[in-house]
């Protein structure tokens, strides 16, 4: 049996030898059915490989966030500038207009509120996938608390969905949530990545953090990152860039695009780095351009 003590630790992440290829763009992904990888060429871009989310959900556990206060007015309007929408089926039902063409990833589990101190021990599956299918979804966003005390329940949430995705072919997005107690360590996000890929998630959604490039190395499907709290918009692209360079597949991003001075400028800027290559400098003058135009 495995042992948390006393492994030989990891270190060779062979850089310099590419993932095998499958026939199929995704990473990981070309053994799927058909259904699978559909609804995987509408998260990723079959061109780039990469994917600008556009992430709304917060209010699941935070509601009113700054930002989201009224999502038809403020979220709405930034769909076009990303690849794939995530937020709850509340918030979607309610306030994006179902002509939208983009992809939806559902949040779709329940945490504890942030009135809570500790939030994994609210969390399990928030819908079924009958509904999921009934919204159109393209992914299932499974919040998972590796190392926390509602780990056991995450991770079962996650098998339970990832069991359903695989029966209808909805891919899983396994997103780590990082407990207050959790350190943003590299060693812990190699772990958790890991983890969520290994129980059945089809992409997952991670932070970025010192050696980034293992983490992304060891996942063995496509890896992007969440934004977090806001940052200067500079900082919030240099980070983008930083991890795309270092083998992420793009981000799900929210409070560093909705809460941004310049939300749509933000978004494009965004999907510059991710879609066009763009670096953090080039990127940042773009955003500016934007905004001032
Ligand atoms: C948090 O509640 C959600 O998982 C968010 O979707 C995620 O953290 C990404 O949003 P942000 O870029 O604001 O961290």
């Amino acid at each position: 049996m495995a042992d948390a003590v006393g492994n030989k630790a990891a270190k060779d992440y062979h850089f310099d030898v590419p993932a095998p290829d499958q026939g199929f763009f995704a990473r990981g992904l070309g053994h799927t059915d058909w259904g699978m990888k559909n609804r995987i060429s509408r998260l990723f871009s079959p061109e780039t490989g990469n994917t600008v989310m556009l992430a709304f959900d917060h209010g699941y556990i935070m509601g009113s966030t700054a930002g989201l206060e009224r999502l038809d007015v403020t979220i709405a309007p930034l769909c076009e500038y990303a690849d794939v929408l995530m937020g709850t089926r509340g918030a979607i039902r309610s306030c994006i207009p179902p002509t939208t063409k983009k992809a939806i990833c559902l949040r779709a589990t329940h945490d504890s509120s942030v009135l809570f101190e500790d939030m994994s021990l609210g969390s399990g599956l928030a819908m079924d996938m009958e509904d999921a299918l009934r919204m159109n979804a393209a992914a299932l966003a499974i919040q998972c608390f590796v190392g926390g005390a509602g780990e056991r329940d995450s991770l079962e949430a996650l098998c339970r969905a990832a069991d359903a995705g695989y029966r209808y072919g909805v891919p899983v997005l396994g997103v780590t949530a990082v407990g207050k107690e959790m350190a943003r360590t590299t060693q812990y996000f190699l772990l958790a990545t890991r983890i969520l890929a290994e129980l059945g998630a089809s992409a997952v959604k991670t932070y970025y953090c010192e050696d980034f490039e293992k983490v992304a190395a060891s996942c063995p499907v496509p890896i992007v990152i969440a934004g977090g709290k806001k940052l200067p918009e500079a900082e919030a692209l240099e980070m983008a860039w930083r991890a795309m360079s270092e083998g992420a597949r793009g981000v799900d991003m929210g409070r560093n695009i909705f809460q941004s001075e310049h939300p749509a400028a933000m978004c494009q800027a965004v999907a510059a780095v991710v879609h066009r290559g763009f670096d953090a400098k080039r990127a940042y003058e773009y955003y500016l351009e934007l905004a001032n135009a």
